[in-house]
């Protein structure tokens, strides 16, 4: 069993839109998948519970201290809160194998991000895992974006994708469904940007 936490404790970052596709992904190639939702606002519960009947099915969990996973999951993506104290993210980076960090390209993400980042690497919580870094919500040509790319670039740990804005995470979001269960015309540019952080995930290495 594989275990993936998206963490930032700042808000609004993509954590939730991060697990929720990646759990779809793998629950439509057929992994038996638990999605456990850490969030008191419950986002990634209330996505699973408009998950259509008809889509493969993703086993639901409500985030806690000393959770018992059924052993027939072979990935659990864990889905962690906003503003939350330091002692449940070190404590959610320990339980993890990898961690994922999405960051939006804006000031006030950045800085927010370098504080979690020092603190999370100063702590040790997370020396047995492994973590990786998400541009999300990336406009190219702005120059927001070429600042929170060198920024990710330079800080030491692997930046894994960019993922773009674009309505169809907030489409997928509203019906339950992941990117990789819409139109693949429609989403083209989108699976092109999963790749990376899939292969990354899975522990394959890059082209
Ligand atoms: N790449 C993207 N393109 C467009 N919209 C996005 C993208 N990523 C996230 N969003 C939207 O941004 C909002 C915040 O995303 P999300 O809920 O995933 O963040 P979060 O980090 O889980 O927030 P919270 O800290 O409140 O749990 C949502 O409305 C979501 O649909
Ligand atoms: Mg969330």
């Amino acid at each position: 069993m594989k275990k993936i936490l998206v963490i930032n404790p700042k808000g609004g970052c993509g954590k939730t839109t991060i697990a929720t596709n990646l759990a779809s992904y793998y629950a439509l190639w057929g992994v038996p998948t638990g999605l456990v939702d850490f969030d008191a606002q419950r986002s990634s519960t209330e996505w699973l519970a408009a998950r259509p009947a008809a889509n493969e099915s993703i086993h639901a969990m409500a985030g806690g201290d000393n959770l018992r996973y059924p052993n027939s999951l072979r990935r659990v993506v864990m889905d962690a809160p906003a503003r939350t104290t330091a002692v449940r993210n070190r404590r959610l980076l320990r339980a993890a194998d990898v961690a994922l960090i999405p960051v939006l390209p804006s000031a006030i993400d950045i800085r927010a991000a370098s504080l979690f980042l020092g603190e999370t690497l100063m702590s040790g919580a997370a020396r047995g895992t492994r973590i990786g870094l998400i541009a999300n919500r990336v406009r190219e040509n702005t120059l927001i974006y070429g600042r929170l790319r060198e920024f990710l670039r330079n800080i030491g740990i692997p930046f894994v994708t960019t993922l773009r804005d674009t309505q169809n995470y907030v489409r997928a979001a509203q019906l339950g469904i992941g990117i990789f269960e819409m139109a693949p015309s429609q989403v083209e540019a989108d699976l092109e940007q999963w790749r990376p952080l899939i292969n990354w995930v899975e522990g394959k290495r890059r082209r």
